[in-house]
């Protein structure tokens, strides 16, 4: 595959919610990628079928439909709040069954019968050609109000997290925070946020929540963690409450869980032969996972890099678009 690619800007979003645009990452990449498979793929299918994951606003996927006729795109996403908007949306491509949406967990991606979803049309099988993981939260759940993922909007946000809000036996970071024990927190502070001051930090946090009677919004948590180390440099402290919201968010949705669950089961059920994966990290703990099972399969003579090292975006888009900065793309071609 060549893999030529230009110093990219960033892609404007495909979908506005609540005037809030999501921009994504890594695009060109993505789009250069697809479209170097497909061009090196034989002409003897009538259909591919691309599998979106994590769908969000389509902004990834969505714009390949207009471009590969012959592409069939299942979108998967937890958050029916962006689902029922796309369902919307892009009605068009749905009624063309061209785009199948599903509100599911991607960890549910092989119990989805895509013959069913694309009204048992034919050529499509089981298991797709090209597949997607966008990871962790879109730009319109980081900034609706009422969830709680950003630590630097709103304070009154409620403390909620959960990226399926419909998810009544779900617990919501609310839960986590004045539920959990002193080890627990500790635990997730460690293991989600990668926070060296975890033991202290889950003390303050006990010692905050007494204070307060409940820690219920973003405001409050960030009050805790800011009185709780009354002497820390600001830097310092913005720092702590950015690895808190990860490792909150992160346990809340159980996403290293799901992950590698998805990774486990991917190569035989999900991925055809011969088939292209593509994961989009954004922190060093999704990139370890990632890492180690391209790491296996390469090893298990499942496959190759389609290329030797995570593609990161350009300097250019980390300018348009700072949330990019951390992203990294993964790519791998089964055999
Ligand atoms: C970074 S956003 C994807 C944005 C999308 N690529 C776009 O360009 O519009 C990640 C999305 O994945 C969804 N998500 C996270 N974990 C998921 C899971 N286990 N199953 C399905 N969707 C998930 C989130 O709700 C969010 O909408």
């Amino acid at each position: 595959m060549a893999h030529n690619l230009i110093n990219s800007l960033a892609r404007r979003s495909f979908l506005k919610l609540n005037q809030t645009e999501h921009y994504p990452v890594l695009y060109r990449e993505v789009h250069q990628f697809t479209n170097d498979y497909l061009s090196y793929k034989d002409t003897s299918k009538s259909v591919y079928q691309f599998l979106d994951c994590t769908f969000g606003g389509g902004n990834h996927s969505v714009p390949l439909l207009e471009k590969h006729q012959n592409l069939r795109v299942l979108g998967l996403d937890l958050d029916s709040k962006v689902m029922n908007e796309c369902k919307t949306h892009y009605k068009e491509y749905i009624c063309q069954k061209r785009l199948a949406l599903e509100h599911t967990n991607f960890v549910h991606a092989q119990h989805i019968d895509p013959r069913q979803a694309f009204n048992k049309k034919i050529g499509i099988t089981q298991k797709h050609d090209i597949v997607l993981l966008d990871l962790g939260f879109s730009s319109y759940q980081l900034e609706d109000i009422e969830r709680g993922f950003s630590y630097m909007g709103n304070d009154d946000q409620p403390l909620d997290m959960r990226f399926n809000i419909h998810s009544p036996d779900q617990s919501t970071a609310m839960d986590i925070i004045n539920g959990a024990t002193e080890l627990e927190l500790c635990e997730i502070l460690k293991k989600f946020g990668e926070e060296r001051f975890h033991t202290l930090l889950a003390q303050k946090i006990v010692e905050g929540r007494v204070k307060l009677g409940k820690v219920k919004t973003t405001g409050d948590l960030k009050q805790v963690i800011r009185e709780g180390f009354p002497n820390s440099a600001r830097d310092e402290k913005n720092q702590m409450i950015k690895r808190a919201f990860q490792a909150l968010r992160i346990a809340t949705n159980y996403e290293l869980l799901n992950l590698q669950k998805f990774m486990e089961s991917a190569p035989q059920h999900v991925v055809e032969p011969n088939g292209l994966m593509m994961v989009i990290t954004f922190h060093s703990l999704e990139e370890r996972i990632v890492s180690q099972y391209l790491n296996k399969w390469r090893k298990n003579k499942m496959g190759d890099f389609g290329a030797k090292k995570p593609l990161e975006p350009s300097a250019l888009e980390v300018e348009e678009n700072s949330r990019s900065k951390s992203a990294k793309l993964f790519t791998f071609v089964f055999s």
